[in-house]
């Protein structure tokens, strides 16, 4: 796990900054130190900072990639949002979402809440599970933020409104529930096998893989969710990776470089 420190852009951002900190168990520094840590030996790998603009991951070496965060309310998710595609979607297709029926899904896999918010805004409710402490901080802190964007905008109220976010392991979590069904529709995206050395690895997603490690446990994942799951486990995979678990599903639905395979149990309402 790289080392991480938790930072602020200015001292209003500090209280914030502390309690972040003190939730991690991660250094707090303040901004003015960072760049005489650098000539020094005591410098993070990552920043987790707070600014203006809500909490982002940021890389210790200037100009490695970009400040990662989540962003509900930026021009690209409003785009998708509005012009997405809506149900004809492979992910919605394969959740099956329709004017119907719009499940209540649970995603095991939060990350940094793309899937999730999509599906939120077709219509479902969704609940969400992240274990990774920073990737948590991140989503709970975009998910804040699309809810106060929301006060000006009703629409992305409801769609952050349909969403909660839980940290914690999914398999503790569904191991814990009593027996039945705990959701219509149980969403699950492991993190990729690293294609290590390839340029095509945005920078970005190198720092995902290095902060959140391999996902070793999506095989027992898969068979907890079988056993959960009212009508239908959704695993989404890269187009060149081979079955989850190598257990074939009912039928896969091919996205752009993106596979959903569908594991049907029980016939849909609607
Ligand atoms: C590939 S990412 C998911 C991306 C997400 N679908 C999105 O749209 O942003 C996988 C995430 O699942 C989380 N994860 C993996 N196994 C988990 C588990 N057993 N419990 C909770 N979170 C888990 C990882 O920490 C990682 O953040």
């Amino acid at each position: 796990m790289p080392t991480i420190k938790i930072t602020y852009s200015d001292s209003s951002y500090k209280p914030n900054a502390e309690v972040l900190a003190g939730k991690l168990n991660f250094p707090l520094v303040d901004s003015a130190e960072i760049s005489q840590q650098s000539s020094q030996n005591g410098q993070a790998d990552y920043y987790l900072e707070y600014a203006s603009d809500g909490l982002c991951l940021k890389s210790a070496v200037r100009n490695e990639h970009g400040p990662i965060r989540c962003d509900f309310n930026s021009g690209a998710s409003t785009h998708r949002r509005k012009y997405g595609g809506g149900n004809g979607q492979a992910i919605a297709k394969a959740v099956g979402v329709s004017g119907k029926f719009a499940p209540k899904v649970l995603d095991l896999t939060a990350g940094m809440g793309g899937d999730g918010f999509v599906l939120a805004t077709l219509g479902c409710e969704m609940l969400l599970l992240e274990r990774n402490p920073v990737v948590h901080s991140l989503l709970n802190d975009g998910l804040q933020r699309a809810a106060i964007a929301g006060l000006e905008d009703t629409e992305l109220a409801a769609i952050a409104a349909r969403i909660s976010l839980l940290d914690t392991d999914a398999g503790t979590y569904l191991k814990a529930l009593p027996t039945g069904p705990c959701a219509d529709i149980i969403y699950l995206d492991p993190m990729f096998p690293e294609r290590k050395k390839s340029a095509k690895v945005k920078k970005e997603m190198q720092a995902f893989h290095g902060i959140v490690g391999a996902d070793e446990d999506a095989s027992e994942l898969l068979e907890l969710a079988l056993a959960r799951a009212r009508y239908r486990v959704v695993v989404k995979r890269s187009s060149s990776a081979g079955y989850l678990a190598d257990t074939a599903p009912s039928y896969s639905l091919e996205g752009k470089s993106t596979r959903f395979d569908v594991f049907a149990l029980r016939k849909l309402p609607g």
